[in-house]
């Protein structure tokens, strides 16, 4: 894929549906009772891949277009697959799945592609043993042998990071436990919004027994989940609102191009989900929210970007530290590229889980910013990036579709023409992304 510099982008975005939420209402609404619709459903292959997995489950699922209807079969009522269950390319497919799965009366196996068979998966396999199911891996790396017929017992479980993919899956095989599973988010200093909380909204929306609580202890901010086991799902239709990481492209592309105004219809404004929106704001950048309401417990709404000619920060220092890196850890590959026209550039720390992604991605977006010739340091778990005039170049998505995003958008910005290898991957989460970039992006005649 060819990118050239952009003078401004302009239009209206209908972006598809969220990605996260997505592959929980397919999960939830394939355990709950009957039968229900999801509109707007996630266009991205990840979420494909978890519509076939249910469907090798057993599940009877209908697709029309973005719509998707499922037949519930209950917490039970999943039937021994005949083949092994291909997760692709998707950890959120693998990791949630694991916990329901844990609890059910039969052997599966979970597979994926070269990219998920090497991410670690020891940080659910450990919950999931000490709630009682067996499981065997390739040393803490799937494939995942995954032995049914094991009753599960509830379990209280201090998260060791922050991940949300981790807690679902407590959360989900807790549902097919004994008494009440408590996940415990890692202790935080200050009171931040803790890790994507989508599981459990939806759970709650369909009539679960969850509860949370927020206090503090010993100077800690302590958050904590709680499902009962004899909780069951009814069906009711989702709507998904579209996804804000695939809004984060081209709000990073308006904030940087003056003259730009950018408006993202109906995009899901989940707290856990939008500091890239503060991040944003924090460096100047102006952006509006309109048409604000709630739909199947989540925000929604539009979000009206517009570009300025100069973007530095109102805060005390271009740095992004901390808890909020949950909040935005998919967003931080297109920040990397953000901090390349921002005054005082942007240093990312505490962001090791970025080597456990799809690619190693600390290196990914280090490497490529190295090649289209900007000042940039990597470090164990960020990396510092200066303000830089950005020049073309070969790039790399190393078969990582936020990679091949993030450097599309930096190609904007660049001198010359960049060329994105193996741009194709985009559709693991947008397979429209560079469509809708070639509609927005304008020329001054
Ligand atoms: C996701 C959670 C995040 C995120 C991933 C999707 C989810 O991963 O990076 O793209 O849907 O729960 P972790 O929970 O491992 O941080």
């Amino acid at each position: 894929m060819k990118i050239k510099s952009a003078d401004f982008v302009k239009g209206e975005i209908n972006l598809p549906g969220d990605k996260s939420i997505s592959h929980r209402a397919a999960m939830l609404l394939a355990i709950s009772e009957s039968r229900a619709k999801i509109e707007n459903f996630a266009t991205s292959e990840d979420c494909s891949s978890t519509l076939r997995c249910l469907q090798d489950l057993g599940v009877n699922i209908e697709r029309e277009g973005n719509t998707v209807f499922i037949e519930g079969v209950g917490k039970k009522g999943l039937k021994k697959p005949d083949k092994q269950l291909d997760c692709g390319n998707s950890g959120t497919t693998m990791r949630l799945l694991s916990g329901i799965l844990a609890g059910q009366d039969f052997d599966s196996i979970l597979v994926g592609d070269n990219s998920l068979q090497s991410r670690p998966m020891k940080r659910i396999i450990e919950p999931l043993e000490l709630m009682g199911a067996k499981i065997e891996s390739n040393e803490g790396k799937a494939p995942l042998n995954i032995h049914g017929k094991n009753p599960l017992k509830s379990i209280e479980y201090i998260l060791p990071i922050a991940s949300a993919q981790v807690k679902s899956c407590v959360l989900l095989a807790g549902l097919n436990a004994d008494g009440s599973t408590k996940a415990i988010n890692p202790k935080s200093k200050k009171e931040v919004a803790p890790s994507r909380n989508h599981t459990e909204l939806m759970l709650k929306y369909l009539g679960a027994n969850i509860e949370e609580s927020f206090r503090v202890a010993e100077g800690s901010f302590i958050h904590e989940v709680i499902v009962k086991g004899a909780s069951t799902l009814k069906a009711k239709d989702i709507y998904i609102p579209s996804d804000i990481s695939s809004a984060a492209f081209f709000l990073v592309a308006a904030s940087c191009l003056s003259g730009s105004e950018i408006i993202l219809k109906n995009v899901g404004l989940n707290v856990t989900r939008s500091a890239i929106l503060e991040v944003l704001q924090s460096f100047g950048t102006e952006i509006k929210i309109e048409n604000e309401r709630e739909i199947n417990s989540e925000i929604i709404g539009d979000i009206r970007v517009a570009g300025k000619e100069t973007l530095s920060s109102n805060i005390v220092s271009n740095k992004i530290d901390g808890d909020i890196i949950a909040n935005l850890i998919d967003e931080i590959p297109i920040l990397a590229v953000f901090g390349t026209q921002i005054v005082g550039g942007l240093e990312v720390r505490d962001a090791e889980e970025l080597r456990a992604k799809e690619s190693d991605r600390i290196s990914s977006v280090v490497e490529n910013l190295k090649r289209m010739e900007a000042d940039v340091i990597e470090y164990e778990d960020g990396f510092r990036v200066e303000k830089s005039k950005l020049k073309g170049a070969k790039v790399d998505s190393f078969g990582d579709h936020r990679i091949a995003m993030a450097f599309a958008v930096a190609g904007l910005f660049a001198e010359g023409e960049t060329e994105i290898i193996d741009a194709d991957c985009a559709k693991v989460s947008f397979p429209e992304f560079f469509q809708v970039l070639q509609n927005v992006v304008k020329y001054e005649t």
